[in-house]
Parts: structure tokens; sequence; C-alpha cells
């Protein structure tokens, strides 16, 4: 596929998920907020169901299982310990005419080199050499560190007198002798929490809580899914990057001699869900992350990739983090973290591998998969291939006319039946059939069942295959019990 053509189908994409009501610009109605996105119905269905998916497959149906809901909000020695707030950094320069700021790495990736795995000097340098400029064409400033976390106060400041809570227009005119006030204000260190930028770490402070309560055998996994945050430089790509966004993470804690036969089995498992969420297989990639390009905490890292729009880009992670961060909670805490055998005195610290999903790249790489043009009696049609698991809507129903009393009432008769059963049913009687079909595909309905005259004689309704178009007469027992 031509960038040109990659760029189409994404902004096919974007348009059709502001139309049809799945997402939508945060903030949109006042300009927006970058980096942040909102859910629309169908979205926040389609997302839900991933989710559900995702957690059906990795902890409902298992034994070895268990599922926590941490706060996001956490202590900041959590952030200290694992390393988050000396080392949680992206590579920053400034455009030295309009001061925007920009992630080095994708400047110079977008200059054609290869910038993985680079230090800022390297970055610098690479800037220097090459005349890398900003997307305006100016000179860069000098790269430097920039930690991704959002810092917030726990409990009110001292001396905080632009409360946030005062009305908007109180404010007019006076910001900046406001903004000038902010600089006096003081606050205790020990106030300072951020917004935690992984959902792992409150895994990890919950790992001895369920021990203490449940003492599984190893090995077993911890599992949360919840909303992470990141100041992201510059966010992009649709919901690809984002600076508020979720993950459905699993620490697995396993004996330090047997974590490669869990890191193979947790692959399989990924693999598996992938192909739950419908990804054509030859889209998806394992990356092996080299040595020098994997995160501070990891021996060993596989990048699952997928052939996004707009490249093949990460899906999702799984790395084997060792004992570092249940080692830095026992050294740092002063708690011990160590697990026996039973039935042994054999003790240790677990090792863990961390499979990481990002449930915004799992929903885009669901909806580029699914985004398929064909042409129907010689028209183009647009249509979401969503698994029938996934689809924000199962069925459609439909009178075949609207004005017609018993026909309504007896569509409705079969839309409640249908709702009580499946509950993400849409009643859709809005222009003719043909423009409901279209209105469906475009939202990925499987299903469309109409009602029309013979309905009423011998209680069978046609219903209408996303997929192949087809229509085919069926009774409503039969539709009862699909
Ligand atoms: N606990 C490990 C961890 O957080 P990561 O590779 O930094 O590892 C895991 O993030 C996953 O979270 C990524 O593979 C991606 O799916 C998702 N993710 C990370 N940053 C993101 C962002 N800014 N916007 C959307 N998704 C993001």
């Amino acid at each position: 596929m031509s960038t040109e053509n990659k760029n189409e189908k994404m902004e096919a994409i974007v348009s059709l998920a502001k139309r049809r009501g799945f997402i939508y610009q945060g903030s949109e109605v006042y300009g927006g907020l970058s980096g942040t996105w909102d859910y629309g119905p169908l979205g926040v269905t389609l997302k839900r169901n991933i989710m559900n998916l995702w957690w059906n497959y990795f902890v409902d149906s298992r034994d070895d299982m268990y599922g926590v809901d941490a706060a996001i909000l956490m202590n900041q020695k959590v952030w200290q310990a694992s390393g988050h707030v000396d080392t949680f950094t992206d590579p920053l320069v400034e455009d030295l005419v309009t001061h925007r700021r920009y992630r080095a790495d994708h400047l110079v990736k977008d200059a054609g080199y290869e910038a993985t795995g680079l230090t800022n000097a390297e970055l610098n340098d690479l800037i220097m050499d090459k005349g890398i400029k900003s997307p305006d064409g100016n000179e860069l400033s000098s790269v430097r560190s920039f930690n991704m976390m959002f810092r917030t106060f726990v409990g009110p400041m001292q001396g905080d007198e632009l409360s946030v809570g005062k009305p908007i227009d109180e404010h007019q005119g006076k910001l900046s002798a406001d903004l000038e006030g902010m600089k006096a204000v003081t606050y205790d260190p020990a106030s300072v929490s951020y917004l935690r930028p992984e959902t792992a770490q409150g895994i990890f402070t919950n790992y001895k809580n369920v021990l203490d309560a449940f003492y599984p055998d190893l090995p077993f996994g911890l599992a949360q899914l919840g909303k992470a945050f990141r100041n992201e430089i510059s966010p992009r790509d649709f919901i690809f990057r984002t600076r508020e966004f979720e993950q459905m993470e699993i620490e697995y804690f396993v004996h330090p001699d047997k974590w490669q036969e869990s890191f193979e089995a947790l692959l399989a498992d990924i693999h598996t869900f992938l192909d739950m969420l419908g990804l054509p297989k030859d889209m998806v990639h394992e990356l092996e992350v080299p040595e020098a390009d994997r995160a501070h905490y990891s021996k060993r890292t596989i990048d699952i990739e997928f052939d996004f729009p707009i490249g093949r880009e990460e899906l999702l992670g799984l790395a084997y983090r060792t004992d570092f961060d249940l080692g830095n909670i026992q050294r740092e805490a002063g708690k011990s973290m160590e697990y026996t055998i039973k039935g042994t005195t054999e003790k240790f610290i677990p090792h863990v591998i961390e499979p990481s999903f990002g449930v915004e790249r799992a929903l885009m790489a669901v909806l580029s998969s699914a985004y398929t043009e064909d042409e129907v009696n010689g028209e183009k049609r647009v249509f979401l291939k969503f698994p029938e698991h996934l689809a924000p809507v199962k069925y459609a129903v439909s009178p075949l006319l609207k004005n017609k009393p018993e026909l309504v009432a007896k569509a409705r008769e079969v839309y409640n039946m249908l709702k009580k059963k499946h509950g993400n049913v849409m009643w859709d009687d809005n222009g003719n059939i043909g423009k409901r079909y279209r209105r469906q595909d475009e939202i990925g309905t499987p299903y469309c069942v109409v009602i029309d005259f013979d309905t009423l004689e011998d209680d069978t309704v046609t219903v209408r295959d996303r997929d192949t178009t087809e229509q085919k007469r069926i009774t409503l027992e039969d539709l009862a019990s699909q």
C-alpha cells in the first residue's frame, strides 16, 4: 500500500469513527485537548467488548489468574522505587524560533534515519550531522530528557488562591496576575503524586495482599485493566499515541528457573487473543527487542507489532521483568516479598512475566482490520467487518414501512425479544431499507432483521448478512434460538 493510500485509509477511519458515534476529539467543543479522545455510544461498547473479552480470556476462564483494581493515585515512593521518577523520559527538542516542542527520535525517524535505542547525545549528533530541522524548517535546540509523568498534589496546597472550583469568568482579565501569584504557591513535597503511567505498579503493590489472602501455587498472575496517563511530547496518529489511555496488564509470578516456559506460554496466549480480536495473522509480527532498546527493568522483551494504516508499529509488549519490581519494593518498603514453596523451606522473590496491552491500540487494530470497501450493485460500499462478538450492535431491527402500525408493532415485538436476549440490538426505521443497510454496514452490524407483510402471515423475517449482503428468510423461532 502506498503512503498516500495508507493515510487515506486512516483518514477514512477517523472520519467514520466520528460520523457514526465511535470516537471524538476530547473537549472538541472548546477546541480540543491534544492527546485526548472521547468515546461515543458505539465506541464505548466496542472498547468494553475488547476489554471484557480480554478479562474473560485471561482472567475468568483460568485458574491461575486473579484480578485487582488499584487506585490511580499512588504514594510517590512507588514511582521512585520503580525508576519512573528518574528514567521515565523521552528525548525532547525545541524549535528555536516557534518554541514548539518535539520528540527528537520522531523527528530523526521522520527524516529517514534509525532512532531506536539512541542516547540523547547520539540523537544530538545525528541532528547536527544530518542537518535535521523542525517541521517548520527551523534550527533545533539540543536534546534533553523530558519526564512523561503527570505530577499532581494530594490535598490542598498552601496559598492556593487559584482555586480550580472558581467560575471561569472570575479569572477573565487577571489570568497573568493569577499565574504570577501561582509562583508563590508552596506545597509539601510529601504531597506530590503522579497519575499512574502504567497499571503494573498497582499490581506489584498488591502482590503481598493477594498472596496473604489466597496463597496461590506458582506460577500465578494478577491482572488489572484501567487508565494510564503519559504526558507524551507529541501525541499523534489518532488513538495510537495519546496522553490518557487504558492498559490491560498481567504480572505473572514464576519460579526464577522457570520463566522461559511461562514466557512462551503467555506468548501463545497473546496470539490466541489477537485471533479472537479478528486480526489477520499476516498483519501481526513479533519483534525481539535488542538489549539497548529494552526498558530498564527487562531482560527479554518481545514487542507484538501490527500493520496499522500508519505503518508497522507496536501493539503490545511481553516483557521478562525478573524480580526488579518486587525486589525494589522489598528494599524500599522494608517488607518481605518472598514466596515460600508450600511444604518446603525454599524461599525466593518470584520473577515476573508481563504481557502489557494498550486498549486503544487494540481498538485501532480492530477498527483498521475491520474497515472494508467493496462494491455492491456497482456502488462503493464501506463496512466494518467486526467479529460478531465485538460488534457494538449485533442486530438492527426494522419494520419494512414505518407508517404501517401493524408492521411497527410486530417489529417492536421482535426487537424486544432480541434485545432481552442480546442487549446490543438497535431499532432502525430511518430512511429506506437501502439506506438502513448502508448505515448498519458502516457501524459493523452483522445482521439486519426486516419485518414485512409476510411476517404477519407466517412469522418469518428477512435476515441480511453484513459481509455477503445475502438475505435469508427464517422463522422467528430460529431467530430466537440464534
Ligand atoms: N507496564 C509496561 C508498560 O507500560 P509500555 O510498552 O510502556 O509498557 C504498554 O506500554 C502498552 O501500552 C504499549 O504496548 C501500548 O499498547 C500502550 N501504550 C503505551 N503508551 C501509549 C500511549 N501514549 N497511547 C496509547 N497507548 C499506549
